[in-house]
């Protein structure tokens, strides 16, 4: 059954909010943080109203109920995934940390001088500059797969820097600036054949199609709660347990242990080896509750509906003169760069916003896609699934007054 986009609209208060100057709001920011729909702002609520308390910590039944709660929504990333067990699921503040966590814990120990990091050229910094700061702890070697005029991979390419030396494939499965949808299964594959190990950057690609961790044999994956509707400040690192197993702790503290002794500390069991510390209880209550939700109306309808948002959007896109969009991949979301002639991108921003039109200009955490383009910035309009077809109308038509501006 299709998505009834005016029910499901009704569930994220915030698109009931108006714009600057008091204008209807349209938001296509939704690759910068997505709307949080009633279900998740009730969960966190209803956390801090009622079972405020620390985890795994408490005899009381405030602290046995959030414990509960908290590790609920951990089997929850755990089915969304399809992990094999929860010592799986590692809960962090977000994507940036899961990758900082594996730069520090994973490869900074194991890494020996010549080994090399395989990245491609469509990574966000955070996919790229937890890697750098390793390098220069270890003296390994980063290399990085290019992509072509599409913003695509380089498949050949990146089969040919792949040898014995590659250690680690870092990729993003949906790139926040371009909308290019990786095919990561074959590309894991291709990382397995030398013996690396692969890392999914699923911050975007969380909420454009389920990642299922053992059909795609992926060691790592990371993710963002609040890209999937979910709260900001949470996140995600799903490993291998026999690899998360070899990793000395990111971070020390309380939870994360067994036992201290001045003398010498018995770590704690997975997953908790790496929660150091009162971690967000009532963020990842709300992370739960944004599974609930997504899982609730159904990944098919939500990948057919924003297909369509996709094909619509890229139509009326392609029909304004003197725009360029910057990512046209043959599979891709519905993230639209685009730069005009003669105009820069911020001014489209400032002007869109005029009218009530949340988009996002600048560099999206991507400068070496902008480098790879030639140019400094673009103009980004991302939707989702409770975004339609009317609102790309009016976009279209307050974007061809912003051009008239400059004409
Ligand atoms: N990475 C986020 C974006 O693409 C913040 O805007």
């Amino acid at each position: 059954m299709a998505l009834d986009i005016e029910k499901v609209r009704k569930d994220f208060p915030n698109l009931a909010a108006r714009g600057r100057d008091d204008k209807p709001l349209i938001y296509f920011d939704n690759a910068a943080t997505t709307f949080k729909p009633c279900q998740v702002i009730s969960q966190t609520h209803h956390h801090y109203c009622h079972r405020t308390s620390n985890i795994h910590r408490g005899v009381h039944y405030l602290s046995e109920e959030a414990t509960a709660e908290y590790e609920a929504a951990r089997d929850k990333v755990r089915r969304l995934l399809n992990a094999k067990s929860l010592s799986e699921v590692v809960f962090t503040k977000g994507a940036t940390e899961s990758l900082n966590l594996l730069a520090q814990s994973y490869a900074r120990p194991f890494l020996k001088p010549g080994d090399e990091i395989l990245l491609s050229t469509m990574e966000h910094h955070a996919n790229i500059v937890p890697w750098q700061m390793v390098r220069e702890m270890t003296g390994c070697v980063i290399k990085v797969a290019p992509i072509n005029d599409r913003g695509e991979i380089i498949l050949e390419e990146y089969r040919k820097l792949l040898s014995s030396r590659t250690k680690i494939v870092s990729i993003v499965h949906v790139s926040n600036s371009l909308g290019t949808v990786n095919p990561v299964k074959g590309m894991i594959r291709d990382a397995h054949a030398v013996g690396a190990v692969f890392v999914l950057d699923s911050a975007q690609g969380i909420s454009h199609e389920p990642i299922d961790v053992q059909d795609l044999d992926v060691d790592f994956c990371v993710f963002s709660g609040h890209k999937l509707y979910g709260p900001t400040g949470v996140g995600v690192l799903y490993g291998k347990e026999h690899l998360l197993d070899s990793m000395p702790p990111y971070q020390g503290g309380g939870d994360m242990i067994l036992s201290v002794t001045f003398e010498k500390t018995i770590y704690n069991r997975l997953p908790h080896k790496f929660e150091a510390g009162t971690p967000n209880v009532a963020g990842v209550i709300g992370l739960g509750a944004s599974i609930d939700y997504v899982t609730g109306l159904g990944w098919a309808d939500i990948i057919v509906y924003k297909k369509e948002l996709c094909t619509y959007g890229t139509k009326l896109f392609e029909g304004v003169d003197g725009l360029k969009l910057i990512g046209t991949a043959a599979d891709k979301a519905p993230i639209f760069s685009f730069v005009l002639e003669n105009v820069h991108p911020h001014d489209v921003g400032t002007l869109l916003d005029r009218e009530g039109i949340a988009i996002r200009t600048g560099h999206h955490c991507t400068q070496p896609v902008m480098k790879r383009f030639g140019i400094p910035a673009t103009s980004r309009a991302s939707l989702t699934f409770y975004n339609t077809k009317e609102e790309l109308d009016i976009f279209m038509r307050a974007l061809r007054k912003v051009i008239g501006v400059f004409r």
